[in-house]
């Protein structure tokens, strides 16, 4: 008998077929994610689960799910699944790193440029009519170049953004509970061990943290506290790595002169937030690996993992292996 597989969005046509021919599937076709309950209710039988970072997978999922095998989650980050409790039962938990670092790397610079010469804000400025005249003191902008660049968390994605600022001369400092010092030589980042070291001295801080206990907040109001008045904050990591409500009041009492997110602490944010009542903050919807390109190359990895899941081998991109160790 063919195993059952849920693949809780539609993804990439290939990455469908190469599934639906060793599997039978169901595809949760709308624009939004399943609820919980429905997930609940779609996995009681299946072998094999494609998640994405909107699916809660927890214990009571697991629990609903007996015969549940592998978790593919078509996302590098995987805080939306309890790995812990996944171990503890066998089932194999697949991500989707390498082939989403460049294009993410890319959203993080164009809300680093884009924040730094307020560029939403300047294409709304035109709509509105209010483009009078060339003004010399009009939507004056950070400069980029020769600037000093603070990155917090220098794995894969932050080493993207280090090359990408040397394209624009700037001074690259790095924080990190790991140093890497061929990443140092590489690139000429240097290494900054405290972390309020590097808030203070930067013009742009970056951050590329994966969500943790200890990642949680970790960018709250005593760090907006040491940062420059003329910085710009970028954060296309998660969003509760950043306590939000001490974001809106940095923004708002201009102790930052702006940010760039495309993660925010409860996503979709609520209409109603009062970030978007501000102008020198450019918000994306989660958006990072969202290219043609890379989307597609995440469903075929995601469908790889699957399958090796499905066939009892070590998935290509496994995070937890201890399991079939
Ligand atoms: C997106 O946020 C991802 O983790 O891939």
């Amino acid at each position: 008998m063919k195993p059952k597989v849920f693949v809780s969005r539609l993804i990439d046509r290939e990455a469908l077929d190469m599934i639906a021919k060793v599997a039978g599937m169901e595809v949760w076709r709308d624009e939004l994610p399943p609820p919980y309950e429905v997930l609940l209710e779609k996995v009681k039988d299946v072998d094999g689960l494609l998640s994405l970072l909107s699916d809660r997978v927890d214990t009571t999922l697991m629990d609903a799910a007996p015969k549940l095998k592998v978790i593919s989650n078509l996302a590098v980050g995987y805080d939306n699944i309890d790995i812990t409790e996944a171990t503890k039962r066998g089932i194999q938990v697949g991500n989707t790193p390498g082939v989403l670092t460049e294009t993410t790397a890319d959203i993080a610079f164009t809300l680093l440029m884009a924040a730094a010469r307020r560029v939403v804000e300047a294409d709304r400025h035109v709509r509105k009519g209010q483009w009078k005249t060339w003004g010399p003191m009009i939507l004056l902008g950070q400069d980029i170049h020769h600037a000093t660049l603070g990155i917090i968390g220098l794995g894969r994605i932050g080493i993207e953004i280090a090359k990408r600022a040397r394209g624009f001369n700037m001074n690259v400092l790095y924080h990190d509970v790991v140093r890497n010092e061929e990443a140092e030589r590489q690139l000429g980042v240097k290494y900054i061990s405290e972390l309020n070291e590097l808030l203070s001295t930067s013009d742009f801080i970056s951050v590329h943290v994966p969500l943790l206990p200890g990642t949680h907040h970790l960018i709250g109001a005593s760090e907006f506290a040491v940062m420059k008045p003329t910085v710009v904050f970028i954060n296309t990591s998660r969003g509760q790595v950043v306590d939000q409500k001490a974001l809106y009041e940095a923004l708002r009492l201009g102790k930052i002169f702006a940010a760039g997110i495309d993660v925010t602490e409860v996503e979709p944010i609520s209409i109603d937030d009062p970030l978007l009542i501000l102008e020198n903050v450019v918000i994306t919807p989660h958006i990072a690996s969202a290219s043609v390109h890379t989307r597609k190359n995440m469903a075929l990895m995601a469908a790889e993992n699957l399958l090796a899941g499905l066939r009892g081998e070590v998935l290509p991109n496994c995070v937890n292996p201890e399991v079939t160790q």
